[in-house]
């Protein structure tokens, strides 16, 4: 009865310009381990769900590289969304197909740009966390502890405990503005949203109609047509209707049956450059140094990403991204690397 859905339909930009439109984070290979993140997360559920219940939800654009890169999946276990509609839509596609598959599946929803560097706790993680959303009624989120008062995450406050390392949630914030991101970390009551959900395709899918009604009433409906050969033809039609929403405001925040497992799995979100330094390996002087060649004379704190037949010769360069990919050559100060979905946006006129 479990289940995974892999979401990869996002466009990843805060990793432009090595993510791309064309070719998103997700099915980049950044430690050059062979291994795109979603073959990695692929591989990693594949330990614990039957290879066959796992399902990957992209964008149509991207059908022929999830084939190219999960070579052994049944064309079947590939959803294909017709436009971007954030993720509460995704979710809820998925949930009605599974549903319709087996009434009783329990699902772990995850996204597919995460490193998870301790494989066994997590996998435990997933064991337990899907005995516990067999009881109807349970929403799961996977929490870590917080480091740092990010402001790209969802952040969860913990109410009592229910068993084990599961709680129960009191609060549900998305993305909060960096003085609340400070108020909550330095409270110690508060935990990061992993973004690695758990539940049955019963209790997401009563949240939708409850919470997202609009959503319900577009994929919800024809309940019938999942698994039909009709199934594409209705989502054509109905996907793009549906608002553009994410699950964690479209329903963390607002759910009153969320809980929470905490555990250390060794998580990171590959989400920013910034993460991706933090994660990388550096040399004397803090420089992290991607794919290319360098010769660096005093400098220090940069991020080198360029392409693998470029030496890259940098005299005085501190706090600096230097990034290169394709047609695109990115220079911005490394901590204001938030500015990105901008610059993409104004280079997209110029491309
Ligand atoms: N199929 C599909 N369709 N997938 C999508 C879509 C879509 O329209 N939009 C995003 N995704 C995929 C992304 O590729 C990614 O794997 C995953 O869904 C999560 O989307 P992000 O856009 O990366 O979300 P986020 O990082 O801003 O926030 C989420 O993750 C954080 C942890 O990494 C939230 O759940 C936060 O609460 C959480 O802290
Ligand atoms: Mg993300």
């Amino acid at each position: 009865d479990n289940y995974c859905v892999i979401m990869g339909g996002g466009i990843g930009s805060r990793f432009w310009p090595f993510s791309r439109k064309t070719l998103p984070k997700q099915f980049l290979d950044f430690f050059g381990t062979g291994r795109s993140l979603l073959q990695q997360t692929f591989d990693r559920f594949s330990k614990v769900i039957p290879a066959e219940n796992i399902f990957i939800v992209t964008n149509d654009i991207y059908a022929d590289l999830v084939k190219e890169q999960l070579p052994s999946l049944n064309p079947k276990q590939i959803l294909l969304e017709p436009t971007r509609r954030n993720t509460a839509p995704c979710i809820a596609w998925a949930a009605y197909h599974i549903r319709a598959i087996n009434a009783n599946a329990k699902i772990v929803v995850a996204p597919s740009d995460h490193l998870i560097l301790k494989e066994g706790e997590f996998l435990e993680a997933i064991n337990k966390g899907l005995e516990f959303v067999s009881e109807f009624g349970r929403l799961l989120t996977l929490g870590i502890k917080p480091n740092r008062p990010e402001t790209g995450y969802g952040y969860i406050q913990v109410a009592e405990k229910e068993a084990d390392n599961f709680y129960k949630v009191k609060t549900f914030t998305e993305k909060p503005e960096l003085e609340l991101a400070k108020v909550f970390v330095d409270s110690g009551e508060f935990y990061w949203n992993s973004g690695i959900f758990l539940w049955s395709a019963n209790t997401i899918i009563k949240a939708i109609e409850d919470f997202l009604p609009e959503v319900a009433a577009n994929l919800g409906a024809g309940a019938e047509i999942y698994g039909t050969p009709q199934e594409k033809a209705y989502i054509n039609t109905n996907f793009p209707t549906c608002p553009n929403v994410s699950i964690d405001i479209g329903i963390m925040e607002k759910a009153d049956n969320v809980h929470v497992a905490l555990g250390d799995f060794g998580w990171s979100d590959l989400g920013t450059w910034g993460s991706l330094y933090d994660l990388s390996p550096k040399d004397i002087n803090k420089n992290v140094v991607l794919k290319c060649q360098s010769l660096l004379y005093d400098s220090k704190d940069n991020i080198i990403a360029l392409p693998p037949d470029k030496l890259a010769v940098i005299e005085g360069l501190e706090g600096y991204l230097i990034a290169e990919s394709d047609n695109v050559l990115l220079i911005c100060k490394k901590d204001e690397e938030h500015a990105i979905r901008k610059y993409v946006n104004d280079a997209q006129i110029k491309l």
